[in-house]
């Protein structure tokens, strides 16, 4: 039985974690929370890339669906969760699966967070658990069929 993989992609603005409205993300830098994940996940290979641009995220999910082996993919998108029709369609045209996580809950803030236009095309949403969300959606990739 190969060892599972899982890429933790995150999009623009959360390179900032830590020092951005620390009130609603937490005092937790990216770097922190993906060395937690290494800590919690010792059984899981994982790749972390984040950018602040679309087409960059684009380019790295079809990266890993070409390699080949992934097991899954636990995605925060930032602010492109809410209109970038340009990652849900890449995300719609990769078998490897997609956990879409957020650390704030979406639904409990400003109106136009409330929609997602990449949930439909993802394995599962995770949110409103801070740092926490990411585990979560390591432990969702983890517990798809095939796994
Ligand atoms: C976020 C929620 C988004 O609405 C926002 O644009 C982000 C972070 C979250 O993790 O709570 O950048 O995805």
């Amino acid at each position: 039985m190969n060892r599972p993989s899982i890429l933790v992609m995150n999009g623009p603005n959360l390179s900032r974690l830590g020092r951005r409205e620390p009130e609603i993300y937490g005092r937790t830098t990216l770097g922190e929370i993906e060395e937690g994940l290494v800590q919690a996940f010792p059984e899981v290979a994982f790749g972390f890339f984040q950018s602040e641009h679309e087409g960059a995220l684009i380019d790295k999910l079809f990266e890993v669906e070409d390699q080949g082996g992934w097991s899954g993919v636990v995605l925060n998108a930032g602010a492109l969760t809410h209109y970038s029709i340009a990652l849900r369609d890449a995300i719609a045209a990769v078998k490897v699966p997609v956990v879409e996580v957020h650390l704030s809950n979406v639904y409990a803030r400003e109106e136009f967070r409330r929609k997602s236009v990449i949930s439909e095309v993802c394995a599962g949403v995770i949110g409103g658990f801070g740092a926490e969300s990411y585990h979560l959606g390591v432990r969702g990739v983890l517990s798809l069929p095939g796994q």
